[in-house]
């Protein structure tokens, strides 16, 4: 039997990406997005190349009735084996500018819709005693700020929190919640555009190559299936190594300090460790 999985922001960029990866894996896809006609548009091309496996419902996330129901809409297709919460907004508003309105919309697309549909799904999955799984597309933002982020960073590291503390709670019914935290892709959002001398400053990544947004899908597969099974409350990043620390500084070594016969040996001080 095929597995059901419910994807959000699915009409484009990474939500878009991960949908498609889950459709070539076998799974059946409802997809969830505010925009109408571009969710149409995915599912069409979508639906293609997977004729009936996919599904659409259209709905704002940021209105917290729509955000539990659709869940519900999404289990009466079938029942949902996995929840990726990929929906997110990055508006770029300066700290001074940032208002409660823009702060509460970025929390309640963000975290709020991630933790409605989340209890939904759990609610549905405890009564039914299924274990779905469910992964929340959170930002390598949630532990590094920068300017004009100060909401979307807040928002991200909240849902990184989330993902801990609710696989903690609904581990014990075997439901596990991980998150993904992707460096910086290209996506030519509509909803979240970003100016091409900004992607450029953050496209480097310690890998070479181009970021490309099946690899975040790739992640994402693994963390919803049962090869990832033991895995619960994680945060991956997938950021071809940027989180790992910082490239953009001026090497501090010179040819008095370097690697002989496998021992690191510095001739300041004349220590060979
Ligand atoms: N692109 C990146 O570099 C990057 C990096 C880290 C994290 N992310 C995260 O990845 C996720 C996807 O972002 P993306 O970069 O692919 O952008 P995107 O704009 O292409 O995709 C976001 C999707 O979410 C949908 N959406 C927005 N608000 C919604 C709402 N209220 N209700 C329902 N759907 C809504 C949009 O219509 C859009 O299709 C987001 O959570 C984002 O924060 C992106």
């Amino acid at each position: 039997m095929s597995r059901h999985a419910v994807v959000t922001g699915a009409a484009s960029g990474i939500g878009l990406a991960i949908a498609r990866r889950l459709l070539t894996d076998g799974w059946d896809v409802t997809l969830v997005d505010v925009r109408d006609g571009a969710l149409a548009k995915a599912a069409d091309i979508l639906g293609h190349d997977h004729s009936t496996r996919v599904s659409a419902i259209v709905g704002d996330l940021a209105d917290a009735t729509f955000a539990t129901e659709f869940v519900g809409n999404a289990w009466d297709i079938a029942p949902v084996d996995g929840l990726v919460n990929a929906a997110g907004i990055y508006p770029a508003i300066p700290f001074l500018d940032v208002d409660a309105d823009a702060w509460n919309r970025v929390q309640a697309v963000n975290v709020v819709a991630p933790l409605l549909a989340t209890q939904e799904l759990a609610r549905r999955a405890i009564a039914t005693s299924t274990t779905p799984s469910v992964v929340n597309v959170a930002s390598g933002a949630a532990t590094r700020a920068r300017p004009g982020t100060a909401h979307y960073s807040t928002s991200k590291a909240a849902l990184v929190m989330l993902t801990k503390a609710s696989a903690i709670e609904l581990g014990p019914y075997g439901i596990r919640v991980n998150a993904v935290s992707p460096g910086f892709f290209a996506v030519d959002s509509e909803v979240n555009p970003v100016t091409a001398e900004y992607a450029e400053l953050l496209s480097t990544t310690v890998l070479p190559g181009p970021a490309k947004t099946e690899y975040v899908a790739d992640a994402v597969r693994f963390l919803l299936g049962e090869d990832a099974r033991w895995v619960n409350g994680a945060n991956v990043p997938v950021d071809g190594g940027s989180s790992a620390g910082t490239r953009s500084l001026p090497q501090h070594w010179d040819d008095r300090t370097h690697w002989q016969s496998g021992h690191f040996t510095t001739e300041l001080s004349g220590i060979e460790q």
